[in-house]
């Protein structure tokens, strides 16, 4: 939420500083601004609210001077409206110092009424302003030493912050502080980067630090230099960036969304690689953890949005395969109740970007209450993973769009890595158990890939005649459940239609009263196989909805024609073993949602008010 760039280097920085923006505009698209110090030593900046796209036509009709040094910064609006005058950058002492935010200033209202008292005056209604002109009071309180300035600005502050500023007085330098939002150093060859993740200067250099919690780092072109809020120099953690630029660019793909859809399989495939050694599950990053694998008696998954939906999935995976006991916990729900947790309970988090501001904050307070924490994530150096005290990375790429989709397969398959992995060292899973999970697993990309082959044409056409639709729903049970959970999400977040997800079971404790003549339904039909109690209990649920005039498109494997008679349409995916058929049937699910917003002319990387990573709580 909200993407900050910085730059200093020998190079013209607003075209660094507009490509990195460009790239960090899905953290948030309500306005644009970047600052620049020109040749001359003068800092002029340019703002203008809505996309990126708006601040370009601003540079075009009055450009900026050149210079080498700037910050830029995209929003997603929390204090004040989406407006000029509220976008970043805000400038302070006459206008020489300008000041980035991502965050919130929990205590901004208190900190302006005691600047106004003293006659200071403010532009904006944002808490940003407020920091930035407490960082003007202090700049000249401490005789211009900017650092210093921003020790005394940083003590001050309630919340969540990145802050970056800079000042005329002193081209070449950019200084940015943040407590619990994120901030990732670019080493460049005598320039040096800021961002609010990689994909920030990705294109510049692979090679980044990683700042701490409670830190402050100044960049010059020469070097880097990172301190604590005390100002004592701070080690900090050196990583390469696993990816390149062109993993995060849309090629020639319609959207962000269409490529990564397309990477599915790839996402799965790339998760799994290098962890399958002789027919086991071999998890690098957990050795010297089996004892606590061991020793833990429970296990709470927490996360938000489509991740909280994989952990759902996951939890039916970790229970069969480790037999431990699974809660799957929305993290802000979780962070505010009297949680019973304890050394022998495992918290597992899942987080895409690895900053949502509610999940860090569940993983905090799981760790005080002694839990130990493992964390599933996509993104180097985020803070999630930082704070927790072991790692399992999906390896899904870059995800650009905003609403996730290659991530939540990743997820699913981090997620049962994990548990076959917990399983083997509990001595839960059996050694064939093991192998054929290893197979399933191992067929996924390629089963992902027949869906694309053979049915996306399909789905999306279906997609198409359904633009007038104003409300979907979605049923499913046992692992069913989740995706049906996410196909509705997906829906209501891309094509802005009514879309609700149900436990089928449900259906007849209430839902169904909202079943009537023509309303179109998702079913996920569970394979016939393997005794095929589920098979038979959701076809019952599908004929009590067709009963009262519901149009059934059921999500069904090849070869079930027990689901024809029943259903208007059949979205079919290949056979898998029960525990992975979600990594399967929510495809169809990605790619409908996609196709119905994309038919209705929708933005389908930057649906309306969304922003990907959720660093406000
Ligand atoms: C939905 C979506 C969100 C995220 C949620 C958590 O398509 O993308 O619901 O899943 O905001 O984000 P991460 O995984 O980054 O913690």
């Amino acid at each position: 939420m909200c993407g900050i760039v910085g730059y200093v280097g020998p190079r013209e920085s607003q075209d660094i500083l507009l490509s990195g923006l460009a790239r960090l505009e899905y953290r948030g698209y309500d306005s644009a601004g970047i600052a620049v110090i020109d040749r001359d030593g003068a800092l002029g900046m340019r703002k203008k609210a809505g996309k990126l796209a708006r601040l370009r036509e601003t540079l075009e009709e009055t450009p900026l001077a050149a210079g080498t040094t700037g910050i830029g910064h995209t929003r997603w609006a929390t204090h004040g409206g989406p407006t000029d005058e509220n976008a970043h950058p805000h400038l302070a002492d006459d206008d020489k110092l300008a000041v980035i935010h991502n965050g919130i200033i929990e205590n901004f209202s208190a900190l302006r009424a005691e600047l106004q008292a003293e006659g200071y005056s403010f532009r904006s209604q944002t808490d940003t302003e407020v920091a930035a002109v407490l960082l003007g009071r202090e700049y000249r309180v401490a005789g211009g030493d900017l650092q210093a300035a921003f020790r005394a600005v940083v003590a001050r502050l309630e919340g969540a912050f990145t802050l970056l500023a800079m000042h005329e007085d002193h081209p070449g330098l950019v200084v940015g502080a943040r407590r619990n939002s994120p901030l990732v150093i670019g080493l460049g060859e005598g320039e040096n980067f800021l961002g609010s993740d990689v994909a920030a200067f990705v294109e510049h250099t692979r090679r980044a630090l990683a700042i701490g919690q409670d830190q402050i780092v100044a960049i010059t072109p020469e070097g880097v230099t990172v301190t604590d809020f005390d100002g004592n120099v701070v080690e900090v953690e050196a990583f390469e960036v696993s990816w390149d630029a062109a993993a995060a660019d849309k090629g020639g793909w319609s959207s962000f969304m269409a490529k990564e859809v397309a990477e599915e399989p790839d996402a799965v495939a790339k998760t799994v690689l290098g962890r399958v050694h002789d027919g086991q599950i071999v998890i690098p990053e957990l050795d010297g953890m089996d004892e606590l694998f061991q020793g833990v008696s429970r296990v709470i998954v927490l996360a938000c949005g489509t991740a909280y939906y994989a952990g759902l999935v996951g939890k039916y995976a970790l229970e069969q395969w480790a037999r431990i006991p699974v809660d799957v916990e929305l993290a802000h729900e979780f962070r505010y109740r009297d949680a019973i947790v304890g050394p022998d309970t495992l918290v597992v988090s899942i987080s895409q970007s690895g900053e949502t501001m509610d999940t860090l904050m569940a993983v905090k307070e799981a760790a005080r209450l002694g839990a130990k924490t493992l964390s599933i994530c996509n993104t180097q150096g985020a803070t999630i993973p930082r704070e927790s005290d072991a790692i399992v990375y999906t390896h899904a790429g870059p995800e650009v769009a905003v609403a996730s989709t290659k991530a939540f397969v990743a997820q699913i398959t981090a997620l049962y890595l994990l548990a076959l992995h917990v399983g083997r060292v509990r001595g839960a899973l059996s050694a064939e158990v093991g192998v054929e999970a290893i197979e399933e697993l191992e067929a996924l990309p390629e089963k992902i890939q027949w869906i694309l082959d053979n049915e996306q044409g399909r789905i999306e056409q279906l997609a198409h005649w359904m633009t007038d639709t104003r409300s979907v729903l979605f049923l499913g049970r046992h692992v069913g459940f989740p995706i049906a959970l996410e196909g509705a999400l997906k829906l209501k977040e891309l094509s802005y239609i009514h879309a609700e997800g149900f436990a089928a079971g449900e259906l007849k404790h209430g839902p169904i009263a909202l079943i009537e003549p023509g309303q179109p339904v998702f079913v996920m039909v569970p394979s016939p196989r393997d005794g095929a109690t589920l098979h038979s209990k959701v076809i019952s649920n599908i004929e009590e909805i067709r009963a009262r005039g519901a149009r059934v498109i059921a999500v069904a494997e090849e070869g079930d024609a027990a689901v024809l008679p029943f259903a208007d349409e059949v979205l079919r995916v290949p056979l898998a073993a029960p525990l992975f058929e979600p990594v399967l049937s929510v495809v169809p699910l990605h790619i409908f949602a996609m196709g119905l917003a994309t038919a209705k002319g929708l933005d389908v990387d930057q649906p309306r008010n969304l922003a990907k990573s959720v660093t406000v709580e």
